[in-house]
């Protein structure tokens, strides 16, 4: 099991003294999604720390967009790795569409760094042509962490058997993207997912927050 990536989603959690804690703690193989304004403090307090941002703006260039915060901006603050199309902002805002998850999608691999798109049970149509078309000369730059609503801070994990089918699936029609698991992760059952074959990593929401635990799960990788 070497080399899969162990990434946490703070989600609209946290505050400066818990980037503190995990600055001086955490290991060095968490790739963590902390919310944007606690980026820049992370990355100085630990510059090797693998920061990702949970979003990004559709726009590319600098402007009068209030409020947006662009991929060139969180690379700029030591970001190097961006989550988009997460189905809370899939659903709640309705924000991330299949169009603005690609001008995302452009946006952070265009700054050169990872883009983690996520997507549920009915992936395929969460995929456009356009998108489709991008992951093919762009596979180093994009992993897909296929995250089941059903799983998503249920407990309910599906079945070894079912993630590997799902990932093999979407392996299958996406030209072999590595493929990460997320969806009531813990480090209770992170072991056992974590050797499945075909996934590549994991993503993590609730657990990622107890510092002891990411560490402990980031052991296992
Ligand atoms: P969870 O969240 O681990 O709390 O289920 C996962 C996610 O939403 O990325």
């Amino acid at each position: 099991m070497i080399n899969k990536l162990i990434v946490g989603n703070w989600k609209m959690n946290g505050n400066l003294s818990l980037v503190d804690e995990f600055s001086q703690t955490l290991d060095a193989r968490v790739i963590l999604g902390i919310p944007s304004v606690f980026i820049a403090y992370a990355h100085l307090k630990n510059p090797t720390m693998q920061i990702a941002a949970q979003d990004c703006s559709v726009y590319a260039d600098f402007g009068a967009h209030t409020g947006e915060i662009s991929a060139e901006m969180l690379s700029q603050v030591g970001c190097k790795y961006v989550i988009i199309g997460h189905s809370e902002r899939r659903q709640t805002s309705n924000f991330d569409n299949q169009q603005n998850v690609f001008a995302k999608l452009q946006n952070v691999v265009k700054t050169g760094m990872t883009a983690i798109i996520c997507i549920d049970e009915s992936y395929p149509a969460l995929v456009d042509n356009q998108t489709k078309e991008f992951l093919k000369t762009n596979l180093d730059k994009v992993c897909i962490a296929y995250e089941p609503l059903s799983a998503i801070g249920t407990g309910k994990v599906p079945s070894l058997k079912d993630i590997s089918e799902t990932l093999s699936k979407i392996k299958n029609t996406y030209f072999g993207v590595k493929t990460l698991y997320g969806g009531s992760v813990n480090v209770s059952n992170a072991k056992e997912i974590l050797s499945v074959e075909l996934v590549d990593g994991v993503l993590i929401g609730g657990a990622s927050l107890k510092l002891s635990e990411l560490n402990e799960i980031a052991r296992l990788s």
